[in-house]
This record gives structure tokens, sequence and C-alpha cells, in this order.
């Protein structure tokens, strides 16, 4: 039998279940209870999680951290981080306190512009578009003022208007590519529906509009975070050393792409875990932030680092489109108690903030790797985690990590010496 089904969306939270369960699972009775058992008991906030998105079964549990001792910008701060993999928060937080006593994280916001466009194609003479274009400019402006109005208010609205000639690339193609600020909002439903009344404004019998949508490539929406310090401050056996071969690591990942990718998700460890507390959009941070990291046409690190005059420096410069009202960040309890959390940010702060956590996050990732190792500290959260899935107590858990000091972690391992442990 055909498992294609028509008004799926129509049926009920129960008959969608239900339907899973005989279509996908051989109605097995755990899989409904399973599917259950993530539900919230407060029907009210469980139907606000329901109405997020369209055919709603459950709710997906991430767990939900904090890394305290953050200095930034001579502020403290403890920054929630939702993420699944374990050693991320606590590196952050390690991070944090290391550099909470080396004068913290000093950030700048460099630029906020965001891009939408408008595409078309047009096959008549190019001054002629030209002419049409500049007649038009301030209607296309005005075409947007019942959208401009109330984030003019707010200090944003449209920055500029151009008129892109892309024919070398694409036959007939141009593009009306349009600049905004759109403040402590990410933007995107404004861009979008600012770029949706230009078009109608802009097209006549000879320009076919293909689309209009903002753009997630945003290198003009840029934050900058650094750390720096002496060289011995450093601290270790030999700070001399650790700094040079900090600084290699990361000349390897500035020219070498397979080096620059798991650089660059090491960074997003620490980003995505804020974006995500916050209730940001973390597909449109890693498209732009992937984009930037290749807009030299050669894929690089996003992180730099030097030595110079005694003085360790280690810095990031990335794009973030971020907003702070709007959206998720004031619909989910959750993403409004991170934000409380931050000290209710300008997005412009937040920019700030979810950089210091890419940076913190890859100083850790650099000091493990080029010291002693990555698998070090993975290894025992993986210990921790193998022992909780066996249901190992307190006690078995010390004596069995006291065992696997200076020693292999393996699954088999880890379960064999439960094993014994238990006889
Ligand atoms: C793992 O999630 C992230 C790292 O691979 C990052 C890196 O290699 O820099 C540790």
């Amino acid at each position: 039998m055909s498992k294609i089904i028509s008004g799926f969306s129509k049926l009920t939270k129960e008959e969608k279940i239900k339907w899973l369960a005989a279509n996908y699972f051989n109605n097995q009775p755990e899989i409904i209870d399973t599917i259950k058992q993530y539900w919230n008991v407060d029907s009210t906030l469980q139907q606000l999680h329901d109405d997020f998105i369209e055919n709603t079964i459950s709710n997906f549990y991430m767990p939900y951290g904090v890394a305290p001792n953050f200095i930034i910008n001579g502020r403290e701060y403890v920054i929630p981080m939702v993420v699944e993999e374990s050693s991320v928060v606590a590196a952050a937080s390690l991070v944090a306190k290391f550099w909470s006593s080396r004068g913290g994280f000093k950030t700048e916001v460099l630029s906020t512009t965001k891009i939408g466009q408008v595409h078309f194609i047009y096959e008549g003479d190019i001054k002629t578009l030209t002419q049409y274009f500049e007649s038009k400019k301030e209607d296309l402006k005005l075409a947007t003022s019942s959208i401009t109005k109330n984030m003019e208010k707010r200090g944003g609205g449209i920055l500029n208007i151009e008129l892109v000639n892309k024919t070398e690339k694409l036959d007939n193609y141009y593009q009306l590519h349009v600049t905004f600020e759109t403040v402590d909002s990410m933007g995107a439903n404004f861009i979008n529906s600012c770029l949706e009344a230009i078009a109608k404004e802009f097209r006549n019998d000879e320009i076919e509009i293909v689309m209009s949508i903002l753009s997630n490539y945003v290198p003009e929406c840029l934050v900058k975070a650094e750390v720096s310090c002496k060289v011995e401050e450093l601290g270790g056996e030999d700070p001399q050393k650790f700094a040079k071969k900090f600084c290699q690591a990361i000349q390897i990942a500035e020219i070498e792409p397979y080096r620059a990718v798991t650089h660059n998700k090491g960074i997003m460890n620490g980003i995505d875990a804020v974006v995500l507390a916050t209730g940001n959009d973390f597909r449109a941070i890693e498209a732009g932030v992937h984009a930037y990291a290749a807009k030299s046409g050669h894929y690089t690190s996003l992180t730099h680092c030097e030595v110079k005059d005694n003085i360790f420096r280690f810095w990031i410069e990335i794009p973030l489109a971020l907003g702070t009202v709007g959206g998720l960040t004031s619909l989910h309890p959750m993403a409004k108690l991170s934000l409380d959390m931050l000290q209710k940010p300008s997005a412009k702060e937040l920019m700030m903030i979810m950089a210091t956590a890419g940076l913190a996050q890859n100083f850790a990732a650099l000091r493990a790797l080029t010291t002693k190792g990555i698998q070090h500290g993975h290894m025992k959260m993986h210990l921790m985690n193998i022992l909780n899935q066996l249901g190992a107590n307190e006690t078995e858990k010390q004596e069995i990590a006291r065992y696997f000091e200076g020693k292999t972690v393996s699954h088999s391992a880890v379960v064999e010496k439960f094993n014994q442990l238990k006889k």
C-alpha cells in the first residue's frame, strides 16, 4: 500500500502521530510513547512550539548550557549555549576564565549593512534601462514607505538602491542591489517585503522580474573580536613555543582549505550554540560565514594570529547578521531568557558576544590540538557519555574514570571494565 497521503497537514496532532506509527513504525506503541514523552506538560507552551512550524508532532531537546567568566569590552557575561557536542561548553568556559585575567576580549562592530536583490531579465538597450532606473529611483523608495516607516523611526531603512549589470555572466541579467540597515532586527521579513514592493514598482513590459530576496552573504555586516597578551603571560611550560605553534596552526588553516573547513567548524561550534540559544537563524549565519571565508576565491581561516614585539594577538573577523528583537527572539521563552541573561543586548552587542564565543572556541581547539591533542579532553567526555548510557552510578563513574586516566578510551574497553566492576 502506498504511503503517499493527501491532506496530512489537516489532520490533528494525534491523527498525524497515529498515521506515522501505522505507516512507518508497524504501530509499535513505544514509538507513540517516545513522541509524547517529549511534549511539554504545559499545553499552552506546547501549543506555542507547535505553531512555530508545520506538522509538529513533538519537540526535539538540545542541551542548554552556560559558559561563565567572559569579559567582553570590560563587561562580564555568562553566555548561553545550545549544542549537542560534549566539550564545547567546557572549552568556552575554560578559555573565558583564561582570558579574563589577561584583559578579556576586545570587540568592535565594523559595519552593519544588509543586502537584498531584485533579479530581473531585460533584453533592451542598457542606456534606456539606466535612464528608466534613474527616473524611478525615488518612486522605488516611495513604494516601500509604509514598510520602512517604523524601521526609519528606529534608525534603519533602505540605504541605497543600485542598478547592476550582470550581462557578462548571464545574458540579459540585471539586478537592483539594495542595501539596508535593520538595527536590532535580523530584518529578513522587512528586507523581503521592501524588495517585493520595489520589484512591483520597477517592473514594466520589458523588465521581467525573476525573484526578489535578501542575501545571506553579508560581508558588510562585520564584527571583530580579539585577545592579546605578552607571550610569557600565555603560561604553560614554554609560552614562546606555544605561541609559535599556535600561529603555525592558523597559518596552515589560512592556506589549506581541508584544514580551514575544520578550523572554521570549530569556530562555529561556539557561534552556532549562541545563535541557537538566542533564537537566531543558524542556517543564515552558517551560509554567510562560509561564503565570507571563501571571499578571496580561496576558502581560508576566519581567525588570524601574530606575535609582534613579544605580544601574542589572536583575532576573528566574521559577518553576523543577527536580531535581538522580532522573530523567534521574542516568541521562544528560552531565547528571551538567553537575551535577558546577556543583559538585553542590541544586535551589535550580540554580534560582539558571538564573535567572542567563536574566537574562544577556536582558541580552545588550537590550544588542545597543538599541545595534548584533541582526543584527550574529548575522550573524558566520551567516557562519561558511555557510562551514562550504561547506567553507571557516581561511584562507578569515578572508579572507571580513574582507571582510564592515561589509557585509550574505546566503547568496548569501557563496557568491559564496567561489567568487571559489576561482577
Ligand atoms: C570539533 O567539533 C571541532 C574541532 O575539530 C575544531 C578544530 O579542529 O579546530 C576540534
